[in-house]
């Protein structure tokens, strides 16, 4: 055994971090141990949909955990239900399980589009994802993804994913066979970048999954639960997938994800689908609290009107500093800086309080909380354009 020197040493050292140790989170705030404070526009990569710590979520956190932590999967919950129920009843499916992360739901959805190419296609199997595309860390999960930093790591990866072209239907077309069960993709592509798929694309993709007898599975985990304006995204497109999985914002910072499944998808059976905590009482209990929360017009209505805010904002940014556009929807934004100098931008940031987040070294994401204040964008905005100031001078110098 070795002894870790340093308390940072005990944990696997799986990404690089800042050393601050952040303690306590209020709304958009964040506070390190040195007490210094961060408005946090990253909001633990768009987890955190009302902010640090909202009360609701802790109280509804505090009260479950008192009355019950968990009985086992495998006897029903009060919590659950009521999740199960609710999503079910502001959405275009029928049956709900409930899983611990992102990638986790995926997987589930993976699996369930297999059982339904046993049971309905002839053992077909095939799911056409997309180059770009992220649906988490699992090993079938980094295969589905079509992330090129994930192609030479952990082989051989579970085949089966064939990878289409974003909004290129001909591309998608070409790639069905007798083998082919479903395709699966984000509306937005989040980790590559805030790429959307357009609606008329997706719209397509439904009328193509149709004929062919395929399933259309819709990963919402960034785009759902009122990110993008909508409850969820593919409401903006007046066609529903079959699947959706949903993960960060639906527990509010709490790991809570969910597959959501139409009757006729809806195929496994006993045996196939479970794990120690999916549909944790407690954890469905803050997922509750963020459904209550979000799930009003008004709040869905100041969340595009943010959105549209934060958009314009950038886009001033962008024609004062002659960067690229801004991408995205509702509060899932991305600005091109046309220059590889994302990672600078961020540290710095950093130093000055700020949190940004860089999916590509060209690349700004902002995903801050749907509830985020226009004195706060302000402020954020105003940090980035004095960083953008600098290093435009810095470059004129060299
Ligand atoms: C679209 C999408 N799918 C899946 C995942 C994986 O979710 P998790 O990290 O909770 O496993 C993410 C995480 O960033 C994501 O953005």
């Amino acid at each position: 055994m070795t002894t870790a020197t340093h308390p940072y040493d005990a944990l696997m050292d799986i990404t690089a971090r800042p050393k601050a140790v952040f303690v306590r989170g209020a709304g958009s705030y964040l506070w390190d141990d040195s007490r210094k404070r961060y408005l946090d526009f990253v909001q633990g990569w768009a987890v955190n949909c009302l902010g640090h710590s909202p009360p609701t979520v802790a109280e509804a956190l505090a009260a479950q955990a008192k009355r019950l932590l968990t009985p086992s999967p495998a006897f029903y919950n009060e919590p659950s239900l009521k999740l199960a129920q609710a999503l079910v009843d502001n959405s275009a499916f029928d049956q709900v399980f409930f899983a611990n992360s992102g990638a986790e739901a995926n997987e589930g959805a993976i699996k369930l589009a297999r059982k339904y190419g046993s049971l309905h296609k002839g053992g077909a199997f095939e799911i056409i994802t997309f180059e770009g595309g992220f649906h988490g860390r699992t090993l079938a999960t980094m295969s589905a993804s079509g992330k090129k930093a994930f192609e030479p790591l952990f082989e051989p990866k579970v085949s089966g994913f064939k990878k289409a072209k974003l909004n290129d239907i001909g591309s998608v077309e070409k790639l069905i066979n007798s083998n082919t069960v479903a395709v699966m993709l984000e509306p937005i592509q989040g980790e590559s970048g805030v790429w959307p798929a357009t609606d008329q694309f997706l719209r397509e993709l439904r009328a193509l999954t149709k004929a062919h007898g395929l399933l259309l599975i819709f990963d919402e985990i960034q785009t759902g639960m009122g990110r993008t304006g909508k409850l969820f995204h593919y409401e903006h497109t007046g066609i529903a997938p079959d699947i959706m999985t949903l993960g960060k914002g639906i527990g509010g910072g709490v790991p809570l994800a969910a597959l959501l499944a139409t009757e006729r998808a809806s195929c496994f059976e006993h045996g196939d689908q479970g794990g120690t905590f999916n549909g944790n009482p407690v954890m469905c209990a803050a997922g509750l609290a963020v459904l209550e929360e979000i799930n009003t017009p008004e709040f869905l209505k100041s969340v595009s009107e943010t959105g549209l805010l934060l958009e314009s904002e950038l886009q001033k940014v962008s024609a004062r500093h002659g960067l690229g556009g801004v991408r995205g929807r509702g509060l899932l934004l991305a600005l091109d800086l046309k220059l590889p100098i994302a990672p600078g931008i961020i540290a710095q940031a950093f130093e000055a309080g700020v949190l940004l987040n860089a999916p590509q070294l060209d690349t700004l994401r902002f995903m801050p909380a749907l509830n985020v204040t226009k004195a706060e964008i302000v402020e954020m905005i105003w940090c980035l354009d004095a960083i953008l100031t600098k290093a435009g001078a810095a470059r004129r110098v060299a």
